[in-house]
């Protein structure tokens, strides 16, 4: 089982034994404003390997490697103006930058999945600290079994993952509960390769660019991109106007659905219509739907705007047809 360190009643403790944890070649999980990290030090094979072992990941996708800042980034990557614009004003938050990595860096193959690129962001909070203290990169995708939805709290990684890791951190519900938008800038102009917790929007109310979205049927970029991925037991439905009898209904903004009462939970993402707070609560609903023991989950429109359109994007892989 793994050990749980609550970083608010104990920080030094989870301080100091995640820096030992992490030396000894094994991944943590670790809170992150975004979702739970399966962390492990990114210089280290062994450790890298640890963590597709440990999520049961079927293949090597690149991983994002946590740094504690800027000028730590600068030791792995190159940044173009942009990208240092965005990093300037982003970081620490839910902003991946897929950057060049340097010549001869530490940062490992296996992290990277041998690209000449890294993908790097800087974490807000416990995370940032510990990376600083540990003074190593973290490589860390989301804390969960390779395929099953994102952890956003201590108690959604230790159901998942408590039997295979040593080392889990509570740091109580991540924040923003969706994964970084990942961007990559080229020739000038800034491609979204994944929709996230930085709205798009601010990326261009910042940089004066155009936020420029991958076309339909593109190669992939991201190779975690997957269609099915986020997936719950549960099959998906998605802009829903009724409930079928049974079923689980997940809404937003108070939104009228047909036959609501006849569903096995009805939750609601925001009440209010706020999507920072629906793509907070969006994992753990999802969850929670699923433990109704209800074969669908019905879920209203939500709006594209704003964070809507990362919580679609995690809705269709959801819906996505598995294989
Ligand atoms: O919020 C997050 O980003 C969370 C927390 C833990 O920080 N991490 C996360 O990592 O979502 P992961 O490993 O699940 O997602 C990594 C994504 C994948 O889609 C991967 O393909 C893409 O980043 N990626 C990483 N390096 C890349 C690169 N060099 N070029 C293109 N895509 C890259
Ligand atoms: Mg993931």
């Amino acid at each position: 089982m793994a050990r749980r360190i609550n970083i608010d009643r104990d920080w030094q403790g989870a301080m100091d034994a995640a820096v030992e944890v992490l030396a000894d070649g094994l991944p943590i999980a670790m809170p992150t404003e975004t979702v739970y990290g399966l962390a492990a030090d990114a210089t280290n094979p062994l450790a890298i390997a640890r963590i597709y072992e440990t999520k049961g990941r079927p293949r090597f996708n690149p991983l994002i490697c946590h740094v504690s800042g800027i000028a730590m980034a600068e030791r792995y990557a190159s940044f173009d103006p942009i990208s240092r614009q965005l990093a300037e004003a982003f970081w620490p938050g839910p902003l991946t930058l897929i950057l060049p990595l340097v010549d001869g860096g530490p940062i490992h193959a296996l992290a990277t999945a041998g690209l000449d690129s890294v993908g790097i962001r800087a974490p807000m909070g416990f995370a940032g600290e510990l990376i600083a203290a540990f003074d190593r990169p973290l490589a860390a995708p989301s804390a969960n079994t390779s395929g099953r939805i994102s952890p956003t709290s201590a108690d959604h990684v230790d159901a998942d993952l408590g039997d295979r890791i040593a080392l889990i951190l509570d740091g109580g519900a991540s924040s923003v509960g969706v994964e970084s938008t990942i961007v990559k800038v080229e020739g000038g102009a800034i491609r979204l390769l994944r929709p996230g917790g930085l709205d798009a929007a601010d990326i261009e109310r910042v940089t004066g660019l155009k936020v420029v979205r991958q076309a339909a049927g593109a190669a992939i970029e991201a190779p975690g991109m997957l269609a099915s991925h986020y997936a719950p037991g549960a099959s998906v439905r998605l802009g829903a106007d009724h409930v079928v009898p049974g079923e689980a209904l997940i809404r937003f903004g108070n939104a009228h659905v047909a036959g609501a009462e006849t569903a096995a939970i009805v939750l609601d993402l925001s009440p209010t219509g706020s999507l920072e707070e629906a793509a907070a609560n969006l994992f753990d609903f999802m969850k929670r739907a699923d433990a109704s023991g209800a074969g669908s989950i019905a879920f209203s429109p939500i709006p594209e705007n704003g964070l809507g359109e990362a919580i679609n994007d995690r809705l269709q892989r959801a819906a996505a047809p598995r294989d």
